[in-house]
């Protein structure tokens, strides 16, 4: 089976972020495959007067998705919403025709939140993202496995990573074979 290169993408700019964290756990291990995205934190604030002349940042961050296969997107939850850092990155991709149809796969590491993914959820369904349902987790860290190196050190969070790179080849290898979108 391939090894589909997975682009993790965390909404936190925190220095201590869980979710970055996660992300960075999950470049551990799956060497070579998977690229922690440092793109958000560059990018400016989303104008569509930009779009005539789209800055760098922009030009570097939709190039980074269009070589992903799949993007692995780990918000956190803010006042019941998406973080503001998640959802300018992904507004920056309303327009970018190399989005459409892009596999993406959601990861909650807070037990207690479910607003932001539920909405994440409505924002990429309404993207034209392809939303891997498989693939999408719930993994409790907050409250535990705060720290990259916890992550990739704790038995059973390591595990569920390791099971999560292996569902995100077998998901988007059964949707090769199968063709049109698969949505929620
Ligand atoms: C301003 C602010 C608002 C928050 N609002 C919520 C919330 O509505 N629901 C929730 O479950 N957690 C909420 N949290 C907790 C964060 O989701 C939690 O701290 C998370 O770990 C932050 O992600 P990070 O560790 O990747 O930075 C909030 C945190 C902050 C700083």
């Amino acid at each position: 089976m391939k090894a589909m290169k997975v682009l993790a993408v965390a909404g936190s700019l925190r220095r201590a972020s869980i979710n970055a964290a996660f992300c960075r756990a999950l470049v551990q291990l799956g060497p070579g495959r998977v690229i922690a995205s440092e793109h958000p934190g560059r990018l400016p604030l989303f104008n569509p007067d930009l779009e005539a002349e789209p800055p760098a940042a922009v030009g570097d961050w939709r190039a980074a998705v269009q070589a992903a296969d799949v993007l692995l997107l780990a918000s956190p939850e803010y006042a019941h919403g998406i973080s503001g850092v998640m959802k300018n990155a992904l507004d920056w991709l309303v327009s970018f025709e190399g989005f459409v149809d892009k596999p993406v796969a959601l990861v909650n590491t807070s037990p207690r939140a479910h607003h932001a993914y539920e909405s994440l959820q409505e924002v990429l369904r309404t993207m034209n993202a392809r939303l891997l349902r498989q693939s999408s987790i719930s993994l409790p860290l907050l409250g535990g496995c705060v720290t990259e190196t916890a992550m990739v050190a704790d038995a059973s969070v390591r595990a569920a990573m390791q099971g999560l790179l292996r569902t995100l080849d077998a998901e988007l290898t059964g949707m090769a074979d199968v063709g049109p979108s698969v949505q929620w």
